[in-house]
């Protein structure tokens, strides 16, 4: 073993697991450790895994199983899977797989330290898997200047007590937890004071954010969320920041206030990605989604109303059990309706624990896959034309980092997003356009996902020389393409 013990982490899934990662990061950090180089010099290796789909899980039995020789060649590796499927499976992991060593939850992060000393003392394998029900806790970012990405995630709230019958969350994740206003808004602060220009709001269903530091709301409250407040608060106690956003909400909470702070919030994106999952009143009833397609058609219209640039991205289960070809063509429909300018969409998968397992997983894998292809050609048609749209037009844009477009012709570009989400290459004009800079653009092409642009001739006036300024970051944290398909 090094002076030092090491770790390394492979992350799955979504942003959640993301930034679960980069927090056992830093608590391993806190604790003395620092990153391996390599699979070979690891004293812990760490699978944060992901179980919402069954493709999500297999990838992790696959990766599990490859680790194998290395466990065999080096007995004193501590391998441990964490996430979802931790969660999930708990004791049963360890008895399937006979070369690990930790299981650990979502909520048992702080501990890793520790228990991975433990086995590298000897313990016998170990489960921990206990939510923090009784006194919720939010690992605090701990950014360090120079090094802060251009854009971070803040945990807001975690769990789910929405009992969609398709999702394995509530499960994995436990119920709601909300993380007081006050701690929110900290931990937002030192994200900017250490270059963070914008931050995304993190949590299963984002906005049904309540202040736990709050008396609860009456229950004849018409907007029993806070989270439209939250966000205003944000914006007013946090001058520096540059841009909000969040994901992922609920529609139930996609409140008249909600689209109100889209209005007034001036650091608020122009986007706002609102899972539907289905265009059919009947699938989305068998769903358990608590809301029906006229429902969600007038949140999201309300939303896209807010601001004259608003657009609006969606996920889509296709082939959940029941999907007959009119409850498929419902969906298009609603996707065109509502003109989203993305979607990831998903074959639907059964998953263990969930109230739909009760239905027969009907729809042939082939439809399916048909359904898919189709979806994807409805909305990806309507993102080329919503880009092409974009061409001739003026955008803000904050740059996030250097674009790998260009390198072929030997010309230096950067990349950044709109205020909505739309991805835009620049060209890089003598190297004058820093990492976390906000700069007009003139879009002059639009590819299939992002967009073509140059600094504009007032902008690049006043941008400072290159030896001007201190060198930015250049590291980007954004896993969130909203424009186009997944
Ligand atoms: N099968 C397919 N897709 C699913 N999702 C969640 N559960 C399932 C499932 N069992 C999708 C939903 C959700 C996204 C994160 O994953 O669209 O919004």
């Amino acid at each position: 073993m090094a002076s030092s013990p090491s770790y390394l982490i492979h992350t799955f899934g979504c942003q959640m697991n993301a930034h679960d990662s980069d927090r056992m990061e830093e608590v391993l950090r806190a604790n003395g450790w620092s990153q391996a180089t390599s699979g070979e010099e690891a004293d812990l290796i760490v699978l944060n895994t992901c179980s919402v789909r069954e493709k999500a899980e297999q990838k992790l039995r696959s990766e599990v199983g490859k680790l194998a020789p290395l466990k065999a060649k080096n007995p004193g590796l501590v391998l441990a899977v964490a996430g979802c499927v931790a969660q999930q499976e708990g004791e049963k992991l360890l008895s399937r797989v006979s070369h690990l060593d930790l299981v650990i939850g979502p909520d048992n992060i702080v501990e890793l330290p520790a228990l991975a000393l433990e086995q590298m003392a000897g313990a016998p394998p170990r489960t921990r898997t206990v939510f923090d029900l009784d006194a919720p806790r939010f690992l605090a970012a701990a950014p360090r200047e120079g090094e802060a990405p251009v854009s971070a995630y803040v945990t807001t709230m975690k769990g789910c007590d929405e009992r969609c019958s398709f999702c394995i969350v509530p499960y994995t994740r436990g119920p709601e937890r909300y993380r007081p206003s006050d701690e929110i808004i900290a931990e937002i602060g030192r994200w900017v004071s250490a270059g963070t220009r914008e931050i995304t709001l993190l949590g299963q269903t984002v906005d049904s954010f309540r202040d736990p530091a709050l008396p609860p709301p009456a229950s004849d409250d018409p907007d029993e969320s806070q989270f439209p407040m939250l966000l205003r608060r944000i914006a007013s106690e946090v001058p520096g920041l540059l841009r909000l956003r969040y994901t992922s909400p609920h529609p139930r909470h996609a409140t008249v206030a909600l689209a109100r702070a889209h209005a007034e919030v001036e650091i608020l994106a122009h986007h706002v990605h609102l899972p539907v999952q289905s265009g059919s009143d009947r699938i989305l009833k068998r769903m358990i989604r608590r809301y029906n397609r006229a429902e969600y058609t007038e949140r999201a219209r309300r939303l896209l109303a807010a601001q004259p640039d608003m657009t609006m991205s969606t996920d889509i289960i296709v082939g959940f059990p029941g999907e007959t070809d009119a409850d498929f063509e419902a969906t298009l429909e609603l996707v065109r309706d509502v003109g989203f300018t993305g979607a990831f969409a998903f074959k639907y998968s059964q998953r263990p624990f969930t109230p739909a397992l009760k239905l027969p997983d009907d729809v042939a894998e082939s439809l399916k896959s048909e359904r898919l292809a189709r979806l994807f050609e409805v909305v990806e048609g309507q993102t080329r034309e919503h880009l092409a749209k974009l061409v001739g037009t003026t955008q803000r844009v904050l740059v996030e980092g250097t674009s790998k477009a260009g390198a072929k012709e030997g010309r230096a570009f950067v990349e950044g997003r709109t205020v909505r989400n739309e991805i835009v290459h620049i060209e890089q004009p003598e190297g004058r356009v820093a990492v976390g800079e906000m700069v007009e653009v003139e879009i002059t092409r639009a590819y299939k996902h992002s967009l073509f642009g140059g600094v504009t001739a007032s902008a690049l006036e006043a941008l400072p020389r290159p030896n001007e300024r201190r060198v930015a970051p250049d590291k980007r944290r954004h896993k969130l393409p909203l424009l186009g398909t997944a």
